[in-house]
């Protein structure tokens, strides 16, 4: 479903008009950064609840409206809101790394219920929401209970078709450099920068999955892999 507010809308060069995105837990906004190449196409609120963190993704999206509240809560009261909405709940309890590391006490942390925010927003979406909704989250050291896509190492539960592609790394370390590299980045100036960074979504996965959602073409051949793990050759759909 392509969703056009009103005639006058304007319509990039991919033909969408303007959209309007609830981005939660938005952190520094990896996912989000390639959806605007002119910074304002689409009409984006980011919830993030780190004050600190909810400044950086300001400074870096000024157009967005920034919220520093609890995404769950959010979700919730303004879901009627929005045209599209993300979601990236925090991960550290249903990721494997987490859990080994846990196991063998590296990390000297007692043992967490899986934060199950997660299949409640899935759930509640799937259910309740009319437009076009996506959750991210890491492979989970458990058996999957909804049965997701499978995207360059993330979990992705959507109403619409992303897909399943081979593992990668998540791109974590040229990602950082990516970033560090720029002048944006030695501006910022916080604690854990590191780990900031590497809970972000590759922009161009974040990319890949909203054109996804509005059938954008795109420009990718995927040497893409069924759910059960066969290969194929696939295009996203158009
Ligand atoms: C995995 S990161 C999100 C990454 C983001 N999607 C990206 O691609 O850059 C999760 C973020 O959620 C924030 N967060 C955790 N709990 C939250 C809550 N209850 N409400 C809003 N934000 C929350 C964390 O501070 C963190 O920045």
């Amino acid at each position: 479903m392509l969703i056009v507010i009103g005639l006058k809308d304007m319509r990039n060069e991919n033909g969408v008009g303007k959209i309007k995105i609830l981005n939660l837990y938005s952190g520094i906004g990896g996912n989000r950064k390639l959806w605007t190449p002119e910074g304002n196409e689409h009409e984006i609120t980011a919830i993030e609840i780190n004050p600190e963190i909810a400044e950086i993704y300001q400074y870096f999206f000024p157009n967005d409206k920034v919220i520093i509240a609890d995404a769950h809560q959010f979700l919730l009261e303004h879901f009627e809101e929005y045209d599209f909405i993300w979601s990236s709940p925090p991960c550290p309890t249903h990721s494997r790394l987490n859990f080994l590391n846990n196991n063998k006490g590296e990390q000297g942390q007692e043992p967490k219920y899986p934060d199950m925010r997660l299949y409640e927003e899935i759930i509640f979406l799937k259910y309740w929401f009319k437009g076009k909704w996506v959750v991210e989250n890491v492979v989970s050291y458990y058996p999957y209970l909804i049965e997701p896509f499978r995207y360059n190492s993330h979990y992705f539960w959507s109403n619409f078709y992303i897909g399943n592609s081979k593992d990668t790394k998540r791109y974590i370390r040229e990602h950082l450099s990516e970033l560090e590299m720029s002048d944006e980045y030695k501006n910022i100036k916080i604690k854990n920068k590191e780990q900031i960074i590497n809970n972000a979504v590759k922009p161009e996965t974040g990319l890949y999955i909203f054109n996804a959602a509005f059938k954008i073409k795109q420009n990718t051949v995927g040497d893409f892999l069924s759910p059960k793990g066969e290969s194929l050759i696939a295009i996203n759909q158009n």
